[in-house]
C-alpha cells in the first residue's frame, strides 16, 4: 500500500496546547507574564487608531453564550473563540473555555492555534490591572475579590504585580471557592482575608473586584455599599442580561469602558440610558481624557472583554513559542497551488 504523502512545513501550523500554556507560564513566571501582558496591552491600546474594531458576534442561549472575537492591526489578525455559561460548573465543566487563532494578514496563513481559557484568565486579569494602575486611587494596597471561581486568583495577583496590592478580600456566595482561592493564594506574598459576605469584603478596600458568573441582572454590590474614591472593576457583567451593579452606582460613578458600542450592549451600562456618558480606558492612556479627578470620585471599569486584549495576549504567547513546538497539518499544501484536487487524488490509496 502506497504511504499517504507527508505534509509540507507550509501545511503546518504552532499549536500551543493547555500543557504548552501551563509550561510556558512555570517558565516566565506568573506575576511576570501578568506584567508584561498588561504592558503591552496597554501598548496596544495606545496604537487603537490602527485596529478593525468590532463588537464581539455572539451567539444567545437561556444559558449561555459563544462569541466570536475578531481583530486585525493590518499585519496580524487574530480571533478567540469562548463561551461563557455560568451553570457550568454544577456539571464539572467551566464557566469560560477559549481557543483562538493569530495569523498573517499578508497571506491570510494562521502562525499559531492556541488554548485560550488560560490565557483568557491571563488577559482578563491584565485589562484590569490596567484599568486599576489608571484609575485606581493612589496607593491602594487593599483589594476585595467578590467571585472566587476561574478568574479570582489571576485577578488577585495581577492587581499586587502591576498596582502593589498587599491585601486581598475574598467573598463568594459558595464557601467552597473561597477556602480553594485562600489556599491558591497563600504564599503569593498577598494577605489573605475570607469573609462571609460581600459588604465585610469590602471593608477597607479600596479597589474592589466583581467577578462573579450568574445568567441574571444580580446585585453583587448595592449602592449602600460604595463609599467614595474607591475604584471598581466589575468583570462578570458581560452579557445582556447577566450585571452585577445595582444601577444607581452608575449613577454616581464615573464608567470606563473597552468598546463602547459593545460595552452597551454587554457591559453594566446596559442598565443605563442610552445617552449615559462613558469614557474610553484607551483615551484614558493616551491621555486625551481625565481619569480619576480626585481622592472622592467612585471610578468603574465596565469590563466585559475586548478582541484587542486577545489579539495582544496571543502576539505575546507567539513570542513565547520555540522550536520544537507541536505542529498541525491544517493548511493543505499542493505543490501547483491551483492543484488542490490533483493532490487529493493522489492521495487515494490503490484497491487491494
Ligand atoms: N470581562 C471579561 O473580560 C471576562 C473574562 C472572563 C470571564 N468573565 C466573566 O467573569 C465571571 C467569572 O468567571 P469565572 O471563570 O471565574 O467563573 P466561575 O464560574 O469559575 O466563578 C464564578 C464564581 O462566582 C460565584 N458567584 C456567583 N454569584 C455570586 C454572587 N452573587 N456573589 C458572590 N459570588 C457569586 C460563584 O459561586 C463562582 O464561584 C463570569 O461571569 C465570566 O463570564 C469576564
Amino acid at each position: 500500500m502506497r504511504d499517504l504523502p507527508q505534509p509540507s512545513a507550509q501545511a503546518l501550523v504552532p499549536f500551543i496546547s493547555v500543557a504548552d500554556m501551563m509550561a510556558i507560564i512555570h517558565r516566565v513566571g506568573l506575576e511576570a507574564a501578568l506584567r508584561d501582558l498588561t504592558d503591552r496591552i496597554e501598548a496596544d491600546f495606545r496604537r487603537w487608531a490602527t485596529f478593525d474594531k468590532t463588537a464581539r458576534v455572539a451567539s444567545h442561549s437561556d444559558i449561555g453564550v459563544i462569541e466570536l472575537m475578531p481583530t486585525s492591526d493590518g499585519e496580524r489578525y487574530a480571533f478567540k473563540y469562548v463561551n461563557g455559561h455560568p451553570a457550568n460548573t454544577r456539571a464539572g465543566l467551566q464557566t469560560v473555555t477559549a481557543f483562538g487563532v493569530l495569523s498573517q494578514v499578508a497571506t491570510g496563513y494562521p502562525l499559531m492555534f492556541a488554548e485560550m481559557t488560560v490565557l483568557t484568565a491571563l488577559r482578563t486579569a491584565a485589562t484590569s490591572a490596567l484599568a486599576a494602575r489608571h484609575l485606581a486611587p493612589k496607593g491602594a494596597r487593599v483589594m476585595a475579590l467578590i467571585g472566587n471561581g476561574a478568574q479570582a486568583e489571576f485577578q488577585a495577583l495581577a492587581l499586587k504585580a502591576v498596582c502593589g496590592i498587599d491585601t486581598v478580600r475574598l467573598y463568594d456566595v459558595d464557601p467552597a471557592a473561597t477556602e480553594k482561592c485562600e489556599r491558591n493564594l497563600k504564599g503569593s506574598g498577598l494577605t489573605v482575608i475570607g469573609c462571609t459576605s460581600a459588604e465585610a469584603a469590602i471593608e477597607g478596600a479600596q479597589i474592589i473586584t466583581t467577578c462573579t458568573a450568574d445568567k441574571r441582572n444580580a446585585t453583587v454590590l448595592h449602592d449602600n455599599m460604595i463609599g467614595a474614591g474607591v475604584h471598581i472593576n466589575a468583570i462578570g457583567g458581560d452579557c445582556p442580561g447577566k450585571t452585577e451593579l445595582a444601577p444607581a452606582i452608575l449613577e454616581r460613578a464615573q464608567t470606563f469602558v473597552e468598546f463602547e458600542p459593545q460595552t452597551r450592549v454587554e457591559g453594566e451600562i446596559q442598565q443605563m440610558p442610552a445617552d449615559y456618558p462613558v469614557a474610553a480606558l484607551w483615551q484614558v492612556i493616551t491621555g486625551a481624557v481625565e481619569g480619576r479627578r480626585d481622592t472622592g470620585q467612585i471610578t468603574l471599569f465596565d469590563g466585559v472583554g475586548f478582541a484587542i486584549e486577545d489579539f495582544t495576549a496571543l502576539n505575546w504567547l507567539y513570542d513565547q513559542v520555540h522550536a520544537g513546538s507541536q505542529m498541525l497539518d491544517v493548511i493543505a499544501d499542493p505543490d501547483d497551488p491551483r492543484d488542490l484536487y490533483g493532490m487529493l487524488m493522489r492521495a487515494q490509496r490503490p484497491k487491494a
